[in-house]
């Protein structure tokens, strides 16, 4: 799919050819003229058929002076992101189904910043379709995005940023939604892989037996009852001096939960094909930064493997001892993700990262806690919080902060270990967090557990993309100099790009 802005007033987006028009209209419009276009939104407002509140919509056709055939206003309340976003999403939702090829986005008015981000983001988002495992469903038809703007000049920058973003939300889904079966452990490994084809990108993927080297027992102690053989992914994106801190992003991989011999109830247990959706956010950032090229350096660990019932599986009360010496006794192995990842934070230290922050489907108790709206954002540090929150909300893709006080770690005593994988149901997704904490020492950490967001279920099912948005955002804000823009077509465009676009992404990011 291909966006393109242009500077466009009324009368230049109805002389636009295109098989649709959105116009976005602000909730207050100041007069615009004499065309078609804003006569229809002057009359329709008088009429009381239609009013720019975000998500309101008319649709009308073959409108006189129009050059394209289906015209849908659409109400995008105060210009701001969110609604923009609301607005975009309404109007594809109603144009789905008419294989638009090319559409033409009018702003009547100049929204507010992160705008154009959103409305690329929502158009990418409405039109996606899944296609792994569905070759024969028809795919998206639309090739054409032209967004039009009284002054296209200055959104240059968050078009590219809201293109690379889209890129990347859309290889999260795309592996977020593959059934277990076509996303072993050993295929993530293989896309993290392709990866290497963008520039910067380096990965090296280890197996059962340079990870037992490492001594990573609790992590082995999930993928033992499988015979799918686990993976452990190291990514890097080298955008710095070798000298720069990484940023360290830790993705739980588990592309199946049965729950072990602590077995799940068979109801929506294939919706568990979506635990490797953390693994699945950290591959769609590297995406995207491949494509911005920001002035970092970011590490991403993917452990992956699957957790299966069988005659050879870890059992309740058995004791392994993890990475960092820590001996876990495993009282439930449902509680699986904490035991993969503890052994990939404390792998994470020898980055001498800047901060760690691992991506996890990880508690139920999460999805009960905040819904689908919110990811739970927890740190061991205020600042890395605060930057997550607002790279979260920057980003439309937000996060909301639950504790870490030491008594809610208080359930985790074992009398046969230094530490149980579970306490009981109260807290769950905070006990979690303290479990994986005991892992990460003195370094800087954020954990997001993004069990209720990374997913819809019901007849929307699928993978939602986040919080590749989020975090994204939070690691353009820690770039040390400007982030770098590209456009993410051609090696020579980007160079062209980076030159003359830098400041405006970072800027619009902080
Ligand atoms: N992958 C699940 C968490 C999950 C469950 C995410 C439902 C989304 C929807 C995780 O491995 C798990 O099973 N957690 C248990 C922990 C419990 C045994 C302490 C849970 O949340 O029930
Ligand atoms: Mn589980
Ligand atoms: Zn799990």
């Amino acid at each position: 799919m291909n966006f393109e802005l242009k500077s466009l007033d009324l009368a230049g987006a109805a002389a636009e050819k295109s098989e649709a028009l959105v116009v976005l209209v602000p909730e207050a419009l100041a007069k615009s003229g004499k065309s078609s276009l804003s006569l229809l939104i002057e009359q329709s407002g008088k009429a009381g058929d239609f009013e720019g509140k975000a998500g309101k919509l008319l649709q009308t056709y073959r409108v006189d002076g129009v050059a394209a055939p289906k015209v849908v206003l659409a109400g995008m309340g105060d210009g701001s992101a969110k609604q923009v976003r609301q607005a975009v999403s309404a109007a594809c939702a109603v144009l789905k189904g008419s294989k638009i090829k090319k559409l033409v986005l009018a702003f009547a008015s100049t929204p507010q910043a992160g705008a154009i981000r959103a409305a690329v983001l929502a158009v990418a988002d409405t039109t996606y379709v899944y296609t792994t495992t569905k070759p024969k469903a028809e795919g998206r038809s639309l090739t054409r995005v032209l967004l039009g703007l009284p002054e296209a000049a200055p959104w240059r920058a968050e078009l590219a940023l809201g293109q690379a973003l889209a890129t990347g939300i859309e290889f999260t889904k795309e592996w977020g939604n593959r059934p277990a079966n076509h996303a072993t452990p050993t295929l993530l490994a293989q896309a993290a892989k392709g990866l290497t084809k963008l520039a910067k990108i380096k990965c090296e993927v280890l197996g059962p037996r340079e990870v037992e080297k490492l001594g990573m027992h609790t992590f082995m102690s999930v993928a033992q009852g499988s015979k799918e053989p686990l993976r452990f992914i190291v990514l890097r994106y080298e955008g710095a001096a070798k000298t720069a801190a990484p940023h360290v992003l830790v993705g739980k991989g588990i592309t199946f939960d049965t729950g072990g011999i602590s077995i799940k109830p068979s109801a929506e247990m294939d919706e568990m094909k979506f635990d490797m959706c953390g693994a699945a956010s950290v591959l769609g950032v590297f995406r995207a930064l491949g494509e911005i090229q920001p002035n970092i350096n970011v590490v991403g660990l993917i452990p992956a493997c699957e957790n299966m019932p069988d005659g050879g599986a870890v059992k309740p009360g058995d004791v392994v001892t993890s990475m960092s010496g820590q001996t876990v006794e495993n009282l439930n192995t449902d509680a699986e993700g904490r035991l993969v990842l503890c052994d990939a934070l404390h792998y994470a230290a020898r980055f001498k990262p800047a901060a760690v922050i691992d991506i996890a489907t990880l508690t139920g108790a999460c999805v009960v806690a905040l819904g689908g709206v919110r990811s739970g954002v927890f740190a061991n540090d205020d600042g890395l919080a605060q930057a997550l929150l607002e790279a979260g909300d920057t980003a439309l893709d937000p996060g909301w902060r639950l504790p870490l006080d030491d008594e809610y770690g208080e359930g985790l005593k074992s009398n046969f270990a230094d530490v149980a994988n579970v306490a009981g149901r109260a807290g769950g997704a905070v006990t979690a967090a303290k479990f994986l904490q005991r892992f990460v020492g003195t370094t800087r950490w954020g954990h997001l557990d993004i069990a209720g967001t990374a997913w819809r279920s019901g007849a929307a099912k699928g993978a939602t993309g986040r919080p590749v948005g989020l975090l994204v955002h939070y690691l353009l804000g820690q770039a040390g100099s400007p982030a770098k823009t590209v456009t993410p077509r051609t090696a020579a465009r980007r160079q062209a790009v980076a030159k003359t676009a830098p400041r405006a992404v970072a800027k619009r990011v902080a």
